[in-house]
């Protein structure tokens, strides 16, 4: 007896709104461009069963055998997944569904072994069917948020003859567990974060704004970031790529976003230290160290992030002519303001600006909170400044009139960049965490003025700037006296 218990959803209407072959046939030849080129699709889903044809076409036939059998393989990928998928009746599949992290499941493919028989000269149709006991198995674990670990068997037959087979071992689980970063960070979490750092600096490779694209190209918002190519690297500008394509507007933002506290850094007198918090791959030190060659750059992130950081600066600065210091910080669990305090080339006294860029709409209120919080009490110069973006609480929770910013939000939550926080008003936020001072400025207010005025698109409503101030602790208790460094 099959059992059906993870989520009280009839086939039927699992079938129809999630698994059907034609569905499940266009989102796949979305986001895997070799099965649209290769016209492959799904011909038949059921619970546990599914069919799927590689047709025999120009893109899939010439006369090395290698061609079609990695072809035939990554049909058995997604013939053996989709029956897989098949099982976990209503929930969404991460990279392949529109969906959230919190409520979806991510598939990934550990080991395939597939056996070539013969030639196919025909049309091939695939077919993984799972038992029932495997099937039970698989439902069961899932049900109890437990890792799934299933072989799946694929066949192929062209002209009623069996042409290869394969045996595909799939791991499945939520994906809330593979994001969480508070245990093990898994290998999806590491290579996701490492991911969207190279994509971000891949925008700031140099591009030019999109949205003025008509104007003079002396009028044209840009930024000239020569390292962030070396950062992004070739995967990062795909990315970027892809990213200009599908959300023309955030790589507007994050252009724009970078000229922000570039002029944030700019304008801070006898700024000394510049603090990175989830620096990732932002190389902006080294151009703020061409002017400030005094300057000491402070990187906080993750460890695997920077052990990244450190391989790309290697090639950067071979020389290590920029001071820096890397300090690893989960977010989650570190406070920060200690981290920096045994830090002993860290002096809060001295004029510092503190950057959490492109972070807080990924993280949880409170760990924000703590965050800032924490950061505060080492802004003990008056000059110091902390620089921190955010995101607005309507567009975390999708509520908008605005076709343009619901269409946005669509296309984030498909690339897997889908906001966890945001607020309305960032200097009621701020100044609740203990910020005497900030100032706020709204992405589209900004970019308009770099436009002289000209029409900005919605989208950039949703997006703000915040410039919050040190105070002079001088008179504080909570100051401790620690004195100025020589540097
Ligand atoms: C979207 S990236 C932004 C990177 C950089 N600020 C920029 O704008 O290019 C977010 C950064 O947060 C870091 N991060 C994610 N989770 C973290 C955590 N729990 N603790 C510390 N850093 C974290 C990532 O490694 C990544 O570098």
């Amino acid at each position: 007896m099959i059992v059906q218990e993870s989520n009280a959803i009839s086939w039927e209407a699992d079938y129809r709104d999630r698994i059907n072959p034609k569905l499940v046939t266009r989102l796949l030849r979305k986001s895997v461009p070799a099965l649209e080129a290769s016209d492959w699709h799904l011909s038949q889903v059921d619970y546990g069963f599914v069919e799927s044809v590689l047709p025999l076409n120009q893109a899939t036939t010439n006369q090395h055998g290698t061609h079609q059998a990695a072809l035939i393989s990554l049909s058995a990928d997604y013939t053996g997944g989709t029956a897989l998928a098949s099982l976990l009746s209503g929930v969404p599949m991460a990279g392949v569904h529109q969906c959230k992290p919190a409520d979806s499941a991510s598939l990934w493919l550990a080991a395939m072994d597939v056996k070539y028989l013969r030639p196919s000269t025909g049309h091939l149709t695939g077919r993984c069917r799972i038992d029932e006991k495997t099937a039970d198995n698989i439902v069961y674990r899932y049900s109890r948020g437990r890792r799934i670990l299933a072989s799946l068997t694929v066949t192929f037959e062209s002209n009623g003859e069996l042409v290869a087979e394969g045996v595909l071992k799939y791991f499945a689980q939520p994906t809330s567990q593979l994001l969480d970063s508070t245990s093990n960070r898994s290998l999806l979490f590491r290579q996701k974060i490492k991911a969207s750092a190279r994509m971000i600096a891949g925008v700031r490779a140099g591009q030019d704004l999109n949205w003025n694209q008509n104007s003079e190209p002396g009028q044209r918002l840009r930024i000239d970031c020569p390292h962030a190519v070396i950062a992004a690297g070739p995967h990062g500008q795909l990315l970027a790529a892809r990213l200009r394509k599908a959300l023309p507007q955030l790589t507007d933002m994050v252009i724009a976003r970078t000229q922000h506290i570039d002029h944030t850094i700019r304008s801070t007198p006898g700024m000394r230290q510049l603090v990175l918090i989830g620096a990732g791959l932002d190389m902006r030190a080294f151009r703020h160290a061409i002017r400030r060659p005094d300057l000491m750059c402070f990187e906080m992130d993750l460890p695997e992030m920077l052990e990244e950081r450190d391989r790309v600066i290697q090639e950067i600065d071979p020389h290590e002519s920029l001071k820096r210091c890397c300090l690893t910080v989960d977010f989650l669990k570190d406070d920060l303001a200690e981290v920096l305090k045994n830090c002993p080339e860290f002096d809060p006294t001295l004029p510092t600006v503190f950057v959490y860029e492109g972070c807080s709409m990924y993280f949880e209120e409170s760990v924000n909170r703590r965050v800032v919080q924490s950061l505060m009490k080492m802004m003990r110069n008056p000059d110091s400044r902390l620089w921190i973006d955010f995101v607005t609480q309507q567009s975390v929770e999708g509520r908008t009139k605005v076709p343009e910013i619901t269409d946005f939000l669509i296309r984030m939550d498909d690339l897997g960049e889908s906001f966890i926080f945001g607020c309305d008003q960032p200097s009621q936020f701020l100044e609740s965490c203990g910020v005497p001072a900030c100032e706020v400025v709204g992405s589209g207010d900004f970019l308009s003025a770099k436009a002289n005025g000209g029409k900005t698109d919605p989208v950039y409503q949703v997006y703000n700037f915040t410039v919050s101030r040190g105070s002079d602790c001088s008179h504080r208790s909570d100051c401790d006296s620690r004195t100025n460094k020589p540097r």
